[in-house]
């Protein structure tokens, strides 16, 4: 069963058709990249995924559930995780507090601050998930002090902590400097453990060829292709829709 499956999915801004006939599949742990040129309408299609934008056509299913009515948050629910461009931290909370409020919201419990230091299971799940985005060492840092690099494992963090079965990231290593890209990468890496699927939009290259079991192509809101990253880049079509704009 795919962890999402997009099936001839359309979305019009007004008149103007944005995502045309879309239809892609990310199975359980599989990594799948999104790239394709500004404007190509990925960000558009993670609207549509994820429940912000409603499509004209198609369908969206999420580990096998047909979601394409839902709201966002019930989508959430059923472990669909998006990142989004702007940052969502809580800036004057340390990062283990900002994970623990996120456990207790994703188990369904109260987000009342002086409850947090009471309950032990919270905590542990809030130290499970710092250590799968290696913030550990940081775990009492004010969030609002945290590194650019840092604050995007932060993100991963609040999103791992509803344990998702499907994670969105779109554009995870905007802002982040060359320096931080290899250690962010590797967290990333590691999201498709536990048979986790990942839809990741990124435009460096080598992070995409790299990380990427499989690369999308995204051009004028259609789907060039979906295919390995050596097959992407060897595509003649792909060349002259992307990378010959891009590279
Ligand atoms: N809510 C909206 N209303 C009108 N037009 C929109 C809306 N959302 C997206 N668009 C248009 O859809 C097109 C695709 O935009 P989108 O942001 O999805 O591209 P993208 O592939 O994510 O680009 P980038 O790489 O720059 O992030 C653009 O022309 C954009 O202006
Ligand atoms: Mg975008």
């Amino acid at each position: 069963m795919s962890a999402l499956a997009v099936e001839g999915v359309c979305w019009h801004a007004g008149a103007v058709p944005i995502i045309s006939d879309v239809t892609l599949r990310v199975a359980a742990g599989e990594f799948v990249a999104l790239i394709g040129p500004n404007g190509a309408g990925k960000t558009s299609l993670f609207n549509v995924v994820s429940g912000l934008y409603g499509p004209s056509a198609g369908r969206v299913l999420v580990g096998g559930v047909d979601v394409t009515g839902l709201a966002p948050h019930k989508r959430a629910r059923l472990g669909l995780g998006r990142t989004f461009q702007t940052s969502a931290v809580f800036a004057s909370l340390s990062v283990r507090e900002n994970v623990a409020l996120a456990v207790q919201a994703a188990g369904g419990g109260s987000m009342r601050p002086w409850r947090r230091r009471t309950d032990r299971r919270v905590a542990t799940a809030a130290r499970d998930v710092l250590d799968r985005v290696s913030l550990g060492p940081r775990a009492d840092a004010r969030a609002g002090d945290l590194a650019h690099g840092e604050k995007r494992k932060l993100e991963i963090a609040l999103l791992l902590a509803a344990a998702p079965r499907m994670l969105l990231l779109d554009e995870p290593m905007a802002g982040v400097s060359a320096e931080d890209v290899p250690a962010l990468a590797e967290v990333i890496r590691g999201l498709t453990a536990d048979g986790r699927g990942v839809l990741m939009v990124e435009h460096h290259m080598d992070v995409v060829l790299d990380l990427a079991d499989r690369v999308a192509v995204l051009h004028h809101g259609t789907l060039l292709g979906c295919d390995t990253p050596a097959a992407v880049m060897a595509d003649a079509t792909v060349q002259l829709a992307y990378l010959g704009e891009e590279l």
